[in-house]
């Protein structure tokens, strides 16, 4: 009796949670689509990105299919635009010739799923099978949503014309950080079994060995990037790989996107305004090659996947691993910099209620950190709920990205999470920090 009360009150809290992060997320992509006028919500503002009123519809069109088609069984909404709508049918540089569906069709769209989805909310058995359990299925459309309005956010910084978006700016430095921190040698348990809305390439748990090394205190900034700029580092073949040159010659890199001369210095333009490039932010808007020839030009390397999430979750303490740098506790915002509760990246030193237990900052937030791991399952992979959402994606044609950006939210955001991408994309919010492996010295303390 007291167990089928207390499971009753766990599925409505349950069922509250998952109304809440909906409506919240729907706020987010509300805000990123009414900034704008109809005519620019239809154009494409870099063929990398697709109008953002594709990214709108494709938002309700995945909530129809996993929810009310999958999980609820009802009638289709709107059958006969799914292909509109399926990313691997149309590729983003042909989405803008589309037949979309203009923004007032949209908006309506989006709110009739909405509504049906709530209506099953209300309804559903959370113990009917495994795509519920937990609310699963709930919470991979709110992750997906939420993906969606950081892609939206990335193409409201590639769109020209005035600023329409606005945020507070981060905290400032509130510590000074040691260079480096070393991680000692031993086993850590990577990716997770019990984190209920990881997705399946975070799973399953499983224990890694790793050698001692040293991972950087902070990620990258601007004022040592930018002294990788003045040395020549864009005009030196040897800090490149071999792929990374080609590309920087190809696409004419000299420094991150959306940076320019100033004077002696550089600025950086932000959703529509130019700011001074301030030096101990975290570089952002760089791709893989940059990252890697950095990091060979200072005498280092990239981290591997496993090293970043070992400085990220692993306690000295308890050996076990966190879900979060600093304990198993959600984010909040002394955290972390997440969200899109600021536009770019805080200063090095901003969050030190965010740090690892080892006194890694900034692991969480403010800039993806591009691995030197291409993406793979891990051992014991299987693919949930559909071989699309990774597995296709496998191969070492994308590398790893961790961490998350000012642009994530929090729903989409874990020390187990994991990002992909091109090695040359860099419109994404992405930066790095660099590891190096322990001396022998080091390694024996
Ligand atoms: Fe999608």
């Amino acid at each position: 009796m007291t167990d089928t009360v207390t499971e009753r009150a766990d599925a409505e809290g349950l069922r509250g949670r998952i109304a809440t992060e909906l409506e919240r997320t729907r706020a987010r992509t509300a805000l990123l689509t009414e900034v704008v006028d109809d005519g620019d919500l239809m154009r494409q503002h870099s063929p990398l990105m697709s109008p953002l009123v594709w990214d709108l519809a494709h938002v309700g069109n995945q909530e129809e299919l996993w929810l009310v088609r999958d999980v609820g069984g009802r009638e289709p909404v709107r059958r006969d635009i799914d292909d509109l709508y399926d990313a691997f049918k149309q590729p983003r540089g042909d989405r803008p010739s589309l037949p979309l569906l203009p923004p007032g069709e949209a908006r309506a769209y989006l709110a009739t799923v909405r509504d049906k989805v709530f209506d099953l909310l209300d309804r559903v058995a959370f113990d009917s099978g495994p795509l519920v359990a937990d609310g699963f299925a709930f919470g991979m459309i709110v992750q997906h949503e939420q993906q969606h309005d950081e892609t939206m956010l990335a193409t409201h910084q590639l769109r020209s014309g005035p600023a329409v978006l606005q945020a507070p700016p981060p905290p400032e430095p509130a510590v000074r950080l040691a260079e480096e921190v070393l991680v000692p040698a031993g086993p850590f348990v990577m990716g997770t079994d019990a984190d209920p809305w990881a997705l399946d390439n975070e799973r399953p748990a499983h224990r890694v060995e790793l050698p001692a090394y040293v991972i950087d205190a902070a990620p990258v900034t601007n004022g040592a990037y930018r002294e990788f700029i003045a040395d020549g580092g864009y005009d030196e073949p040897r800090w490149w790989s071999e792929p990374g040159w080609r590309h920087r010659q190809q696409a004419g890199l000299s420094a991150p996107l959306h940076w320019r001369r100033d004077g002696d210095g550089w600025a950086y333009r932000r959703f529509g305004r130019w700011a001074a490039v301030r030096d101990d932010e975290p570089v952002v808007h760089v791709c893989f090659h940059e990252a890697q020839a950095y990091a060979r030009w200072a005498g280092k390397r990239l981290p591997t996947e496993a090293e970043w999430e070992k400085a990220a979750r692993w306690d000295p303490g308890t050996g076990r691993s966190r879900r979060y740098p600093w304990g198993d506790d959600e984010p909040t915002s002394a955290h972390a910099n997440l969200g899109q509760r600021h536009l770019w990246p805080a200063p090095v030193g901003a969050y030190p209620a965010g740090a690892s237990p080892l006194g890694v900052h900034q692991l969480i937030g403010d800039v993806w950190e591009w691995t030197a791991t291409g993406f793979r399952g891990y051992p014991g992979f299987a693919a949930f709920p559909y071989r699309e959402y990774s597995e296709v994606f496998f191969g070492d044609q994308y590398q790893v990205l961790r961490g998350g950006s000012f642009g994530t939210d929090r729903s989409a955001c874990r020390g187990t999470f994991r990002n992909w991408d091109y090695p040359i994309r860099r419109q994404i919010f992405s930066g790095f920090r660099c590891a190096r492996d322990a001396t022998a010295e080091q390694a024996h303390r």
